[in-house]
């Protein structure tokens, strides 16, 4: 018999152990949630990604009340909001968050974007530590910060993010910015992490790949996730997609193969979302 799926963790500096797979919740409508995350735990999931934008906070919180699975083994995450900044701002809306989640404790939480235009985003990262301070989550990071505003809520405050969550898929390998990230000690968790889909899987080296570990391009993209450090988060409603994206902790890509997929980047052309130097209000 195969031994059942664990995901590595990584372990973040305020000890939070973040699984290196988890699952992403963004356009998964509130109808489908509880099929989602139930499946998702049933395979192995251990980390749910979902943020006040999302508009699932509550059925997401339902659905976790819900399985069998001990709340302690499972890593919550949300995200403050753009519109939310501002140290007052942040708090009421990381209450409001938890009152969705009906969550004691929440495990992570994110700045959304840095949105420089506001400014705001010092003392929104000053919400976020009083609130680990006072025991009500446990971890806290950022999303979407350009170099500048990330050495900057760290020189005003003392305090390093635990981790940095980033659109990054082969297309658009961040690699300057996992490096940035790496000096700072900040782990890189990944977004987008199959570039949503669609154009990625058309590469032909990625199917060639694929071929070798008999896998998909989808496991391929994700193993090169764990095997580059970083921590992906893909989403899917499918309950055979979101097997087949944690099975590829069983594949073991060699270096050269890697090599390959990093050649894939096509720097700031391959996002597929916001520049987060020049991100507002709206978008995600
Ligand atoms: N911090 C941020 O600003 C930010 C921004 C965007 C996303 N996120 C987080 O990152 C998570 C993932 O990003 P994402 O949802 O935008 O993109 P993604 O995970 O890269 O791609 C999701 C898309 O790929 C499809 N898919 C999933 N597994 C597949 C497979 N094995 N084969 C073929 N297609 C597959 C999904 O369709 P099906 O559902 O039909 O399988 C969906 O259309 C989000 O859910 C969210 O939690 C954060």
């Amino acid at each position: 018999m195969t031994e059942p799926l664990v995901s590595p963790v990584v372990t973040l500096r305020d000890g939070l152990e973040l699984p290196q797979l988890g699952l992403g919740v963004y356009k998964v409508d509130n109808a489908d949630i509880p099929a989602v995350i139930s499946a998702a735990l049933d395979i192995g999931y251990r980390l749910i990604d979902t943020a006040a934008l999302y508009g699932n906070e509550e059925s997401v919180g339902q659905a976790l009340r819900e399985s069998d699975v001990p709340r302690k083994d499972i890593v919550v995450t949300t995200k403050i909001w753009n519109d939310d900044h501002g140290y007052d701002a942040a708090r009421r809306a990381f209450d409001a968050s938890m009152d969705r989640l009906g969550l004691d404790v929440l495990d992570l939480c994110l700045i959304h974007w840095a949105v420089p235009e506001q400014g705001l985003y010092v003392d929104t990262w000053r919400a976020l530590i009083d609130l680990q301070e006072e025991g009500r989550v446990r971890s806290i990071g950022v999303s979407n910060f350009a170099e500048p505003e990330l050495r900057e809520i760290i020189d005003a405050t003392g305090v390093t993010p635990s981790v940095h969550q980033i659109e990054l898929h082969p297309f658009f390998n961040q690699a300057r910015m996992r490096e940035v990230n790496r000096e700072l000690i900040i782990p890189t968790e990944a977004w987008a992490p199959l570039a949503r889909g669609g154009e990625l899987f058309t590469q032909a080296d990625l199917h060639q790949i694929a071929a070798m570990h008999d896998a998909t391009p989808a496991q391929v993209v994700l193993a090169w996730h764990r095997q580059i450090g970083t921590i992906a988060i893909p989403k899917s409603v499918s309950p055979e997609r979101l097997r087949e994206n944690f099975e590829s902790l069983r594949i073991e890509l060699t270096d050269a193969q890697i090599d390959l997929i990093n050649e894939l980047d096509r720097g700031i052309a391959g996002r597929t979302g916001m520049d987060p130097a020049t991100m507002r209000r709206i978008g995600e």
